[in-house]
């Protein structure tokens, strides 16, 4: 079923590409950089170059699609770029499948990217048009991969603000996975689909297998969330961000995406990826010295 990606140069899309790809689809992008995307998907894939906020620029990319695949970066104008999407679609019948966020935050007054994520997903069910939310929780390659493996990289240890409590991590090429294999199928139209890992880690138990693959001793630094904040600020993120990080830590430290689904068992035919085969991948491809 023919459909057009958004977001297909970041975390997630490259591994809905790739999925629809091995399940014999020639997926279309639209990305703002054509030759970069060019380069990094080959010819197998339908490169159009453009903007999403281009209203124009979506309607013709989609033209004579069955589904659009709605990502777009975690910023402060998520909702405006992605409400925008949604509009320039109405009364095509095309169907959208939303990328959104964590089920236990996605509330009207939850952090801020997660109560955008809810203002969209009203929008989107109320649109009349045809859908799939698909509500992640954090991805290993960002939560671990990129801000946790290079600070153990330099420090020697993991910053934790959330005492005991666990993540149910998600491997980003889950997440594709199951976005591809919803967007060949029109089996779960209409449904929200939260998708998790195997089972909800914590902090001391991702020092605990970093340092055991390693052979070097990796500390838990135990930090406030006043003080995970204010380093946020000090290290120059903007002050909407650092705010939307310290409330989903909060709700992280009260355990509330500690919870485990079935759904990528139930869609792709695959039990979810462990912390452990992505931590054995990764570290043997990028050894980290303490
Ligand atoms: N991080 C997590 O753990 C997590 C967990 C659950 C849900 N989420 C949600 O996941 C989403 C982010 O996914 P991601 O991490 O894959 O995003 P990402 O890595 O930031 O990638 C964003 C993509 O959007 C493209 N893009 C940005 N602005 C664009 C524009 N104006 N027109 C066309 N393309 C544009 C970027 O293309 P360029 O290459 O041109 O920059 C890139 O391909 C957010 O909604 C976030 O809330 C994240």
């Amino acid at each position: 079923m023919p459909a057009l990606i958004l977001g297909a140069t970041g975390n997630i899309g490259p591994h809905v590409v790739d999925e629809l790809r091995r399940l014999g689809d020639t997926p279309r992008v639209l990305v703002r950089d054509g030759q970069r995307a060019r380069a990094l998907f080959g010819p197998d894939v339908e490169v159009v170059a453009g903007d999403a906020t281009d209203s124009d620029a979506i309607r013709a990319a989609a033209e004579g699609m069955d589904s659009v695949f709605l990502l777009s970066p975690h910023s402060f104008t998520m909702a405006d770029l992605q409400l925008g999407v949604i509009r320039a679609l109405r009364r095509t019948g095309i169907r959208i499948i939303k990328l959104s966020g964590t089920a236990s935050a996605i509330t009207p007054d939850g952090p801020l990217a997660c109560r955008e994520h809810w203002e969209i997903e009203q929008v989107l069910e109320g649109s009349g048009q045809p859908f799939v939310i698909l509500r992640p929780n954090s991805f290993l390659q960002v939560l671990v991969g990129k801000l946790m493996l290079p600070g153990i990289h330099s420090t020697g240890k993991i910053i934790n603000p959330l005492g005991t409590a666990g993540i149910s991590m998600i491997d980003a090429r889950d997440v594709g996975a199951v976005a591809a294999r919803v967007l060949t199928s029109h089996a779960w139209d209409g449904q929200t689909l939260s998708l998790t890992g195997p089972r909800p880690v914590t902090y001391a138990e991702i020092a605990e297998a970093v340092s055991a693959r390693r052979g070097v001793p990796v500390a838990v630094a135990d930090v406030t969330l006043d003080q995970v904040h204010a380093s946020l600020t000090a290290n120059g993120m903007a002050p909407w961000e650092a705010e939307h990080f310290r409330e989903m830590y909060e709700l992280f430290a009260a355990g509330a995406s500690a919870f485990v689904t079935d759904t990528v068992r139930e869609v792709t035919g695959n039990e979810p990826r462990t912390i452990e085969a992505y931590l054995d991948e990764t570290l043997a491809a990028e050894p980290v010295t303490a």
